[in-house]
């Protein structure tokens, strides 16, 4: 089977290098029109050029393809907007909206700053909530759409100084939870990333011998097929040098202590409510009545 974009339009937020950068040309090469969004500041959020969005359409159009670039900020809604508006005023069509931008502002919890708090939160959630809010009713109407979030190992498990970026990040995870259910109907499917790869955000943290087996492109793939017409709905799909896996919440059958279990009994019951022996995902939110 050959994955390919031919006659879709797709929109990377934040593709003016890394990640994003990756992703756009690849689906560029595999036939989609790009709109290549990049704000091009700093790695806080600070500052900005469309520089960095240019130089990929540069790459994008040296090599064959077609791809136009925009220089908004997706946590200023009309930044948001214009990305769509682009694609639709170039192709009239948007079929792939891949959300992301992020920036960092790492400070343990005790010295963080509430406006580095907001800021982050401003960039990975409300950005992609803005753009995606956006490219919506356009997609309803096509009666297709792929859209992709991207959290973080931070996100789904934690990571000493950054609860800002982490609860932002497990934030999409809920955003998507809800879409895939609302988007079903119209053929909209909703997934979620969740990289580890070398790129100036995490220049610091990977070593450099390793950075050629955690370059972008090896996450690529996993985008790709997470917004193709064989796309699930509602998966988050880890992608780390090569290896693919799937992270899920999950449930477990837990304990039924009857409507009058007081604390004690909770506690004395915990190594059975807590057990994850034989846990499984669930289609979707349901109250288990007594
Ligand atoms: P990067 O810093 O190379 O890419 C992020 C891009 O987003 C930058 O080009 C930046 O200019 C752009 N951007 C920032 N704020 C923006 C805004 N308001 N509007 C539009 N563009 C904006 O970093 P990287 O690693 O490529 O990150 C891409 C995504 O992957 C981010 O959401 C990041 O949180 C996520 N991620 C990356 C991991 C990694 O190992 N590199 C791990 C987990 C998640």
């Amino acid at each position: 089977m050959s994955i390919s974009f031919e006659g879709q339009v797709a929109i990377v937020t934040g593709a003016g290098g890394g990640l994003g950068r990756s992703h756009a040309l690849e689906l560029a090469r595999r036939g989609a029109k790009v709109v290549v969004n990049d704000l091009g500041g700093a790695m806080d959020g600070t500052g900005g050029s469309s520089e960095a969005a240019e130089k990929v359409v540069s790459e994008i159009k040296e090599s064959g393809g077609e791809a136009i670039s925009n220089g908004g900020s997706v946590s200023d809604r009309n930044g948001a907007k214009s990305m769509v508006d682009d694609a639709m005023e170039a192709w009239g069509r948007a079929d792939i909206l891949i959300n992301n931008a992020g920036i960092l502002r790492d400070k343990s919890f005790s010295k963080i700053d509430l406006d580095d708090f907001q800021v982050v939160v401003d960039v990975h959630l409300m950005g992609a909530v803005y753009c995606t809010h956006a490219v919506w009713p356009i997609m309803r109407e096509q009666n297709y759409g792929r859209i992709l979030m991207t959290t973080s190992p931070t996100g789904l498990y934690g990571n000493f100084g950054q609860t800002n970026y982490g609860a932002a990040k497990l934030a999409q995870v809920g955003f998507m939870n809800s879409l895939k259910i609302e988007g079903a109907k119209n053929n909209i499917h909703t997934n979620t990333i969740a990289p580890i790869a070398a790129t100036r955000m995490t220049e610091s943290l990977i070593p450099e011998a390793v950075h050629s087996k955690l370059a972008p492109e090896s996450v690529t793939p996993a985008a790709l097929f997470l917004v193709s017409e064989e796309a699930p709905n509602g998966v988050i799909m880890q992608a780390e040098g090569g290896r693919f896996s799937v992270a899920s919440i999950v449930e477990n059958t837990g304990a039924q202590l009857g409507v009058d279990a007081t604390p004690e009994d909770i506690a004395s019951n915990y190594d059975m409510i807590s057990d994850l022996e034989g846990a499984k995902p669930k289609g979707m939110m349901q109250i288990n009545l007594p």
